[in-house]
């Protein structure tokens, strides 16, 4: 199992604090099943700068990675990359290839939490042009205000490299849960990830996730589900950065 979406980098952003609680979020997600974890720290252009982001980023990793390396019990393997947020032209920043999942084409887009617009979409089919794009926690814009949009990039999923990640608790838990399962069961979502910030508040929770898919759509198709997640990894890390 596949976590597509995790702040257990510690230091970084608003995810784990410091070793000690990145290694406990390790131990619980390698009890859940976990095999692979994207590491994805907050970047915000407005805020960060690049060569800082990934100085620290790349620390925290090496850190990390040599726990786990020491580790007899976990083996969870790591892959540094970025959740970043949408900004304006972006596309059209070069560097921005720096922050795929290291070794691949692949960029974790979070979008604004406002009203979308018509540029949002052109910038998202630009970015596609370049990279295999992945919406980070779609659910979390889909109120009625951004009900065109979200019908556009979910059309826009069956013609281009862009893909659907959910948060784990929105399937297990909350009124959006059906509507999502049903994404899922469509192939209009492809990922789940914890989201996971720490042990309190957001923990590791990719067992809750799987769970309500395979109670909703059984257990071939979480078997499939997985078996899908980790060729895309795979492909995209076959194809490498520049293709
Ligand atoms: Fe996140």
């Amino acid at each position: 199992m596949i976590d597509f979406h995790c702040h257990v980098l510690m230091g970084i952003d608003d995810g784990s604090r410091n070793l000690e609680t990145s290694a406990s979020m390790l131990e619980a997600s390698k009890t859940q099943g976990v095999q692979q974890i994207v590491c994805t720290p907050h970047f915000d252009a407005a805020k960060d700068r690049m060569e800082e982001f990934l100085i620290n980023r790349d620390h925290a990793f090496q850190v990390l990675q040599k726990w786990i390396d020491a580790s007899d019990a976990v083996d969870i393997r790591l892959y540094p990359a970025a959740e970043v947020f949408f900004f304006r032209h972006m596309s059209e920043v070069k560097d921005l290839k720096k922050l795929t999942i290291r070794g691949t084409n692949v960029l974790l887009l979070e979008m604004p939490f406002d009203v979308w617009e018509d540029s949002y979409i052109s910038e998202i089919e630009d970015l596609c042009r370049e990279y295999r794009v992945v919406l980070v926690h779609l659910e979390r814009y889909m109120n009625f205000k951004n009900r065109k949009y979200i019908r556009k990039v979910i059309e826009m999923t069956h013609r281009l490299p862009l893909y659907v990640q959910i948060n784990c608790r929105s399937v297990a838990e909350g009124s959006m849960r059906k509507k999502l399962i049903k994404m899922f069961r469509n192939g209009e979502a492809h990922f789940l990830g914890s989201d996971s910030h720490n042990m309190t508040r957001r923990p590791p929770n990719m067992d809750s996730g799987m769970k309500a898919l395979e109670d909703s759509l059984g257990t071939a198709f979480v078997k499939q589900l997985k078996a899908q997640n980790r060729k895309f990894l795979q492909d995209a890390r076959d194809e490498g950065h520049d293709k």
